[in-house]
């Protein structure tokens, strides 16, 4: 197995992103004070932050989740997203937060914002651990942001490079 660790560095490490996770759940706590929140964790990559922001969530929540492939076959974005798996569809009048690991483009959270609003949902909210804010394409509101990133390919904490690297503690690049 080729060594993919030797030339990764440290973008965010862990301490930084819990200390973060913290704060992003408090921000959640205050905000949806009383109310019932389903998380919408978005598989593979966000199942480390959407375990870690739960962990920090006071609030009364409910987890499901959704896995989607962003571009089906294409390389280049078609702007549609595909359903791989979901734990529920029902929605209806319920106050969702989706939790993503990276916003890049913006398309993935776009198809998402439609979908849960065809569904019904009375309140959808977005957090998200990291955003390449340059490379948004979509005039979409992310309500919750991590960290704000360069234009880097990153792994770690969920985010993976061909399937591996989910499992490091850190957000790096290579
Ligand atoms: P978007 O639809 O272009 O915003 O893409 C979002 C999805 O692309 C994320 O949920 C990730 O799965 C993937 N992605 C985008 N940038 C990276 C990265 O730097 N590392 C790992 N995955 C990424
Ligand atoms: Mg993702």
């Amino acid at each position: 197995m080729e060594n993919l660790n030797g030339s990764l560095k440290i973008l965010i490490d862990h301490e930084q992103i819990q200390k973060r996770v913290t704060e992003l759940a408090t921000a959640i706590d205050q905000d949806f004070k009383d109310k019932d929140l389903v998380i919408l964790c978005v598989l593979k990559g966000a199942f480390i932050f959407c375990a870690d922001l739960a962990k920090n969530i006071k609030s009364n929540v409910d987890i499901e989740f959704i896995s989607v492939s962003s571009y089906g076959n294409e390389t280049v974005s078609s702007g549609k997203i595909s359903i791989l798996f979901e734990s529920t569809q029902d929605f209806k009048n319920k106050n969702v937060l989706i939790v993503e690991d990276i916003v890049d483009s913006g398309l993935t959270i776009h198809s998402l914002l439609e979908l849960l609003q065809k569904r019904g949902a009375s309140e959808v909210k977005v957090a998200s651990l990291l955003l390449k804010r340059e490379k948004l394409k979509k005039n979409i509101v992310i309500d919750y942001i991590g960290f704000e990133i360069p234009d880097h390919f990153v792994i770690g904490y969920g985010l993976d490079y061909q399937g591996r690297l989910r499992s490091l503690p850190f957000i790096g690049y290579f």
